[in-house]
């Protein structure tokens, strides 16, 4: 019998406060489901007292995620406490998540509270939270930079409070392997009924270890993983859950342990998590880069043909990689069109949403032959946007592009009711597309990023284009899909436009 680890991931929450990573209350959406088809155990989704915005976010999760544990993360404050237990509370299972800081450089110059009142308040916060649920976590902030004898005071008396999980977070990622396992052994000695929880980690990246301290962490005894996909999270980001899951899925000699979770839906995940925030996966990036299972050398291809565990330790397939084969194409009917988008976890609202979406698959099966997930995937967050959030759409565009003349763009718009004509030049068709809509729109917006990636290979994958805007503090990320890449950036602008227009809170809590 192997131990089990439990998953925590964290992207819609650590993940989320990396700059420019916000996302909106559907999008969060997309992504917990895909999560609780991965089989996480414990969805961390978001902080439910930092806006109304990330509020309505964590309970609309909580209603419709029923396999993974719904947790939301909260100061050790009464306010942030009875905010997250009322977001969790639609909950099939739910936790809160608290945390003070109690390293002598945050107690000191951040709380400006001595150690005994930052213990009380913790025992506090943990009263609170009973009045919610059972499921309560408790996390020592920089507990990496913490003093062990501390540590294990405060351990002990939110353990006798209530609570059921103990994070150890190495907030600033100072910590190395040897030393974070010691500090994981002695708090699970030393500290009193250290058995009757469960003990876990988060670990942040800044120098490159998140990943290996969290394993070290493992061997030491920890059982909960905090992790994000793709790495994602603060500044150099948080362990990413798909290093952590194939390395004790690999690894099971050394780790004495497993997880529950469905790798085949790695590489789905890390797909959708990229698309929304519009943070590239790199090439050599493990398990989920491009090239994480190519082969270039002519040694190793040869070895792997001749027997493919020479030079593979895991296998491309396992982790999602081709899982998405062809799976639909122009001759496909509406039937089979419904089954894959409900396996793919889409909300289908009615039978006229999902007739539209079926013409709009159609045209695009006319256009391209083989249809894969990726691209049902990229139709369905077409399909999220809803008319009343839809003020500006692409109508019509002619684009024109000629060695030795100006690119020059014409665009029909639909802006709210209206249909306006816009025309720019530019200094490519892309730049000329942004500037027509700019005439009309006028936004006052920065652009932050522009980003294009084939979602599937051949020369006829559809483009998908992230673009990201600010505006007075507020950033938003905008998603547009075609075979035409300047179509798909057309449509990602107006789709930022439309998160900025709308109801769209920004919803990146800085903690
Ligand atoms: O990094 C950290 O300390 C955190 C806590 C809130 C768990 O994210
Ligand atoms: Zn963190």
């Amino acid at each position: 019998m192997t131990d089990q680890l439990i998953v925590f991931d964290t992207t819609l929450r650590d993940g989320e406060q990396s700059p420019g990573a916000s996302m909106t209350r559907d999008e969060k959406l997309r992504i917990a489901r895909q999560l609780e088809r991965m089989k996480v155990n414990v969805i961390e989704a978001g902080f439910a007292a930092a806006s109304n915005g990330d509020f309505e976010s964590v309970r609309a999760i909580a209603e419709v995620v029923k396999d993974s544990t719904i947790c939301s993360l909260a100061r050790a404050n009464e306010n942030d406490i009875r905010r997250s237990g009322e977001a969790i509370k639609p909950a099939a299972s739910g936790r809160i998540h608290t945390f003070i800081a109690t390293s002598p450089i945050h107690m000191e110059k951040k709380l400006r509270m001595s150690p005994d009142q930052v213990l009380e308040q913790a025992v506090k916060a943990i009263s609170w939270a009973r009045e919610y649920t059972d499921d309560i976590e408790f996390s020592a902030e920089d507990a990496g930079r913490s003093e062990i004898d501390y540590l294990c005071r405060i351990f002990e008396a939110v353990i006798k409070a209530g609570a059921t999980t103990i994070n150890v977070p190495d907030t600033v990622g100072y910590n190395v392997p040897e030393q974070f396992a010691a500090t994981i052994r002695t708090l699970i000695e030393r500290v009193p009924n250290s058995d009757k929880v469960v003990w876990s980690v988060h670990c942040h990246n800044d120098l490159g270890l998140a990943v290996a301290n969290s394993l070290a962490a493992v061997r030491a005894g920890a059982r909960q993983v905090e992790c994000t996909i793709n790495g994602l999270g603060e500044r150099a980001g948080n362990a990413s859950l798909e290093e952590v899951v194939m390395a004790v899925r690999t690894r099971r000699d050394i780790y004495q342990c497993d997880t529950r979770i469905d790798t085949t839906q790695i590489v789905p995940a890390s797909k959708l998590v990229s698309g929304i925030t519009g943070f590239p996966v790199q090439p050599n990036k493990a398990i989920v880069g491009a090239n994480a299972f190519s082969h270039e050398s002519g040694i190793h291809q040869d070895g792997v043909l001749k027997h493919r565990e020479t030079y593979e330790i895991m296998r491309a397939e396992d982790v999602g990689w081709g899982a998405n084969k062809l799976v639909l194409g122009k001759h496909s009917g509406r039937n089979a069109f419904r089954s894959r988008l409900i396996e793919l976890g889409a909300a289908i609202e009615s039978e006229e949403h999902l007739n539209h979406a079926f013409a709009r698959f159609k045209e695009l099966a006319d256009k391209k032959h083989e249809i894969f997930d990726e691209d049902l995937q990229a139709l369905i967050s077409d399909e999220a946007v809803t008319p009343e959030s839809e003020h500006y759409r692409l109508v019509a565009s002619r684009f024109h592009s000629e060695t030795g003349e100006t690119p020059a763009a014409r665009l029909t718009l639909n802006v709210g009711e209206k249909e306006i004509q816009a025309e720019a030049e530019g200094s490519g068709p892309v730049d000329a597309a942004f500037k027509a809509i700019e005439t009309v729109a006028k936004s006052g917006t920065e652009l932050l990023l522009y980003s294009v990636n084939a979602i599937t290979t051949g020369t006829d994958a559809q483009g998908e284009v992230t673009v990201r805007l600010s505006r007075d503090g507020k950033v938003v990320n905008g998603q547009g899909a075609d075979t035409d890449i300047i179509v798909a950036s057309a449509k990602a602008y107006l789709n930022a436009l439309n998160k900025l227009h709308g109801k769209f809170e920004k919803l990146n809590p800085q903690i």
